[in-house]
């Protein structure tokens, strides 16, 4: 199977970016990870793609008239990097249609929630402000809302009462370790169908 690009966009510390690149390095997705870009220039994720030799590109908003002039400017870097996915980690933007629409049904997200409860910022703590019995991380493809693309891949985390935010985070977080570089694998292996809101998984 060739392997595929990704192009990891990412603004802050990156933990789901290096268990990206480490399941590409042990070879357990058919794809390298070929550029990081960030909206956020100290983003300890651009660190890690440098340590791993990763392209790694800043691209500041506020240097362009709008939205749709930095998504273009993103795309033209996605391009030149020969880029099949992009894989939104940690990305705290909500995707405009420039970037939608030249990568139609190529972009994921991972999102610290059991979707559709708790879309948006802070997921984890909205869940746990809440009072859920569980809660847990949701993959999916990235539509025009927030957080409302079809879902790839869920895990479910219990809340116990002993739970503060941050203890909650941390074991969603390995989760998400888990079933993005998963989720990414069944992508790059063709083994994603997209039939409206529902997403097959070939077995
Ligand atoms: C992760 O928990 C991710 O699910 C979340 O940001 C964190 C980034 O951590 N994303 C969102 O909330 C998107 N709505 P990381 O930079 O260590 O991967």
């Amino acid at each position: 199977m060739k392997e595929k690009n990704l192009g990891v966009l990412a603004s802050g510390r990156g933990s789901n970016l290096q268990s990206i690149m480490d399941s590409c390095a042990a070879g357990q997705i058919p794809a390298r990870v070929a550029v990081v870009i960030s909206d956020n220039s100290d983003a300890y994720a651009l660190e890690r793609a440098r340590q791993a030799g990763i392209s790694a590109i800043a691209v500041n908003m506020s240097d362009f008239p709008d939205k749709a002039r930095y998504e273009q400017y993103i795309i033209k870097i996605l391009q030149e990097h020969e880029v099949h996915l992009v894989c939104l980690a940690g990305y705290m933007r909500l995707v405009g249609s420039t970037l939608l629409d030249a990568f139609a049904g190529r972009i994921m997200n991972i999102h610290p929630a059991l979707l559709p409860a708790f879309p948006g910022l802070h997921g984890q703590e909205q869940a746990w402000r809440y009072g859920v019995k569980y809660s847990g991380c949701t993959v999916h493809f990235v539509d025009g809302g927030m957080d409302t693309g079809p879902i790839i891949l869920q895990a479910v985390v219990p809340v116990y009462d002993h739970d503060t935010s941050d203890t909650l985070a941390e074991r969603i977080l390995e989760q998400e370790h888990r079933i993005y570089p998963e989720a990414i694998r069944l992508y790059c292996e063709d083994k994603l169908i997209i039939d409206g809101r529902k997403v097959r998984i070939q077995t």
